[in-house]
């Protein structure tokens, strides 16, 4: 074995247990194998170190990055409102960076030359790791085997798995590829591949049924600083707690399942259902108190920034001189985004009950339709007639067009 070192992104399942072995035999490096603890869940974590080494790495590292995720990725996300294409709430795409940034720094640590992943040539993640690496340590050279070895099919890896006395976990296969984390759990790919086809109800693992959730609604006020949630129904929450109680909270009213044929980076079109309890709730949230407290331009504008902030998450595009500069706008309005926004949850849906902010831009005695002393109607007369000047000329021009062609048509 040369001692040369490699860190790869390992997470204990069937693939990236046979690429252990697989690099060890094609490259003759030493694996150091790395998982990121984004709140993937217990299961997934138990016993991992043990199964690494059994595997054929020489070191694990397991790192818990769950608040790093939520405070400089998530939260900025939901200040920022980015959602992809309308619908995706981005919980694959925003931890991405993050785990991209462990596997460098601990690549640095141990002196590692070369950086590993198990993600495949068709997604999205194998861009978002690699531009991480790149942006970060572009010396570290990188390796993706679903690239470059001659498996096309989980079979083929269980084949190789055997042949080779790789202890394969022993999970069921699974109908389709899952990805989960703290902030959302994502299905696609196999029996999901037919969009035609509706999922099967026992998929889902972080929400309930709509149909099965309580009769009873159930009140919830969410209190924000700056844009930053910080309190639920008034008691205060560190920013992981306040996500993971959420999440218990929408999903069991069946609140955050989406359903959504998507524009991968790559070009095709993916079908990918999603389950973002918690986050559907904040984003709701956080933008009800943006239209309640910022001024009508920053609020359009913002909505413009959160198209494009979405797609740079979506592209890996985090570590970028972009949006870094995206962030500095998106902070600046984030100055007024205080206070609480009452909310109803109810068998998947959830209504506004009230809002209330000290930065609040609505005004009552302006919007009544009461006498008052600060607007004075009388000044709606000249305020149309300049901002409709343009029309006033368009419309006299056409006019004058119909009565030439009156005269032509006559003579
Ligand atoms: N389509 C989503 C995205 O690109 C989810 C990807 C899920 N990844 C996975 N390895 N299962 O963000």
């Amino acid at each position: 074995m040369k001692n040369e070192k490699i860190v790869l992104a390992y997470s204990g399942g069937l693939d990236t247990s046979v690429i252990v072995k697989w690099l060890q035999e094609k490259y003759g490096y030493k694996i150091v194998a790395v998982t990121a603890d984004v709140g993937q869940g217990n299961t997934e974590l138990e016993g991992l170190e043990e199964k690494a080494i059994k595997t054929g790495a020489s070191e694990i590292y397991v790192e818990d990055i769950r608040e790093e995720l939520v405070t400089d990725y998530i939260f900025p996300m939901v200040q920022s409102g980015a959602v992809y294409e309308g619908k995706y709430l981005l919980g694959t795409a925003i931890a991405r960076p993050v785990i991209g940034k462990k596997l460098v720094e601990i690549a640095e640590k141990v002196g590692a030359s070369a950086v590993a992943h198990g993600a495949t040539g068709k997604g999205n993640d194998q861009v978002r790791f690699e531009f991480a690496v790149k942006a970060l340590n572009p010396h570290l050279k990188i390796i993706a085997p679903w690239r470059e070895w001659e498996f096309k099919s989980r079979s083929d890896c269980i084949n190789y798995a055997c042949d080779k006395n790789i202890p394969i976990p022993v999970t069921a296969e699974k109908p389709y590829s899952i990805d989960r984390n703290l902030w959302h759990i994502s299905f696609e790919g196999g029996i999901l591949e037919d969009p035609a086809r509706e999922p099967d109800k026992d998929m889902f693992r972080l929400t309930c049924d709509p149909q099965d959730a309580p009769d009873e609604p159930e009140s919830l006020s969410i209190s924000f600083d700056r844009g930053i949630p910080y309190a639920l129904n008034g008691e205060k929450f560190g920013p992981l707690e306040l996500v993971l109680e959420l999440n218990d909270i929408a999903g069991r009213h069946g609140i955050g399942r989406i359903d959504l044929v998507e524009n991968r980076l790559l070009g095709m079109k993916s079908r990918g259902i999603y389950e973002t309890p918690g986050g559907t709730i904040l984003t709701f949230a956080h933008r009800e108190l943006e239209q309640y407290t910022l001024d009508r331009e920053t609020y359009h504008y913002k909505e413009t920034v959160a198209l494009k902030y979405a797609e740079l998450i979506y592209y890996g595009l985090w570590f970028t001189p972009l949006r870094e500069a995206l962030d500095g706008f998106i902070r600046t309005t984030q100055e007024t985004v205080t206070g609480t926004i009452d909310l109803k949850l109810y068998k998947g849906n959830i209504t506004v009950k009230g809002r209330t902010s000290p930065y609040t831009l609505y005004n009552p005695d302006m919007a009544t339709f009461e006498a008052d002393e600060l607007f004075d109607q009388k000044d709606a007369q000249g305020f149309i007639n300049l901002y409709g000047l343009p029309l006033t000329i368009k419309g006299l021009m056409n006019k004058k067009k119909e009565l030439n062609y009156q005269e032509v048509a006559k003579s």
